[in-house]
């Protein structure tokens, strides 16, 4: 495994992180849950990345995950980089969702409650919410931090005028913003516009999520919409619409530059997200161990020429998911 330091910090990432949003919760098998954290621990993937919703039910993926870690990981607690977050609906009533810091605090002694976990390692305010003042909101991270809750905090999908006052706010109190989390692969490029800029202002890493949009930057939607696949589970959050023709052909002859890189679309599809230098890490989700194997042997080759990226751009013609 390779391991980049997160912005100006001295934790250092797994170029490849793994996501337990789908395929961790009550809902999906246990032992193939396990199988993949095991795995993933085993090839050096010391960070794993949770929300207080993921499941389903929500909540069920830290539950499993601290199932996991107590049984079988305890001793190398110290080894791993464990993230949880807040921001969504988790449940009902003013206080299960958005960003004030009665959520915030109730939802993170929820979430080491369900990990067993005395503390996480990042904790983030899961996204913007307009109809609180963010300084509620980055108070409440820092006071978790102070509070020995988490040793460092994030924040994710911010946009990029409410990210910079969020990381201001937290720097002037020494807790620097360790890390952003946002969308990022060849089907949307939104945060080449300005949030990686952003982070590199502020000295915070940056880090992937669904960098392979869900599957569809893989060749399993090549032939139609197969039965054990996101598009087809009701639960899934890609839908069937999203499969869309214009964006499968483009994978198509996508997978074919891959197959003369040697390698498979998912390989290149993560290989190409962690070319900028800005990105720290990406988290992948992975529905058993194959897909997990393949997945890590997008390290075996990162570099791309100026004619591989020329073609991609050229292929890709700014499509978005
Ligand atoms: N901050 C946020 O708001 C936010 C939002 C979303 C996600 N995240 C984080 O990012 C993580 C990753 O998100 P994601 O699951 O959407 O990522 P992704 O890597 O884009 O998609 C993962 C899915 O792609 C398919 N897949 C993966 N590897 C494959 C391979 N080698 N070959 C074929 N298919 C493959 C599997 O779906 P099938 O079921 O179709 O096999 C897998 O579940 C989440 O777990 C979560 O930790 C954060």
């Amino acid at each position: 495994m390779e391991y980049a330091y997160c912005g100006n910090s001295g934790l250092q990432l797994p170029r490849i992180s793994l996501g337990l949003w789908h395929n961790f919760g009550f809902a999906d098998d246990y032992d193939t849950a396990r199988e993949m954290i095991l795995y993933a621990f085993e090839q050096g993937v010391t960070h794993f990345d949770l929300a207080n919703n993921y499941g389903p039910p929500p909540g069920s993926a830290e539950s499993n995950f601290g199932m996991i870690l107590k049984d079988h990981l305890s001793s190398h607690r110290d080894e791993m980089i464990i993230s949880s977050k807040a921001g969504h609906l988790m449940w009902e009533g003013p206080y299960g969702d958005g960003s004030s810091r009665k959520y915030l605090m109730a939802s993170i002694n929820q979430s080491l409650k369900r990990t067993g976990l005395d503390y996480f390692d990042i904790f983030y305010s899961h996204r913007f919410d307009p109809l609180t003042p963010i300084e509620e909101t980055m108070q409440a991270l820092v006071d978790i931090v102070r509070a020995g809750k988490a040793l460092y905090v994030g924040i994710s999908k911010y946009p990029p005028v409410e990210a910079r006052r969020a990381m201001r706010y937290l720097a002037e109190r020494d807790v620097p913003c360790l890390i952003f989390q946002d969308k990022y692969s060849m089907f949307n490029r939104m945060p080449e516009q300005e949030i990686l800029g952003v982070t590199s202002e502020f000295g915070s890493g940056f880090i992937a999520f669904s960098p392979l949009a869900q599957g569809l930057l893989t060749d399993k939607y090549l032939h139609g919409i197969p039965e054990y696949s996101r598009a087809a589970d009701p639960a899934g959050f890609l839908k069937k619409e999203q499969v869309s023709q214009s964006l499968v052909e483009k994978v198509s002859r996508l997978n074919a530059l891959a197959g003369e890189r040697g390698e498979t679309m998912a390989e290149m599809a993560l290989a190409w997200v962690l070319r900028d230098e800005r990105v720290t890490s990406l988290i992948v989700g992975s529905r058993n161990v194959a897909q997990l194997k393949d997945n890590l042997k997008a390290l075996d080759n990162l570099s791309f020429t100026q004619e591989e990226l020329s073609l991609i751009d050229q292929i890709l013609d700014g499509a978005t998911l």
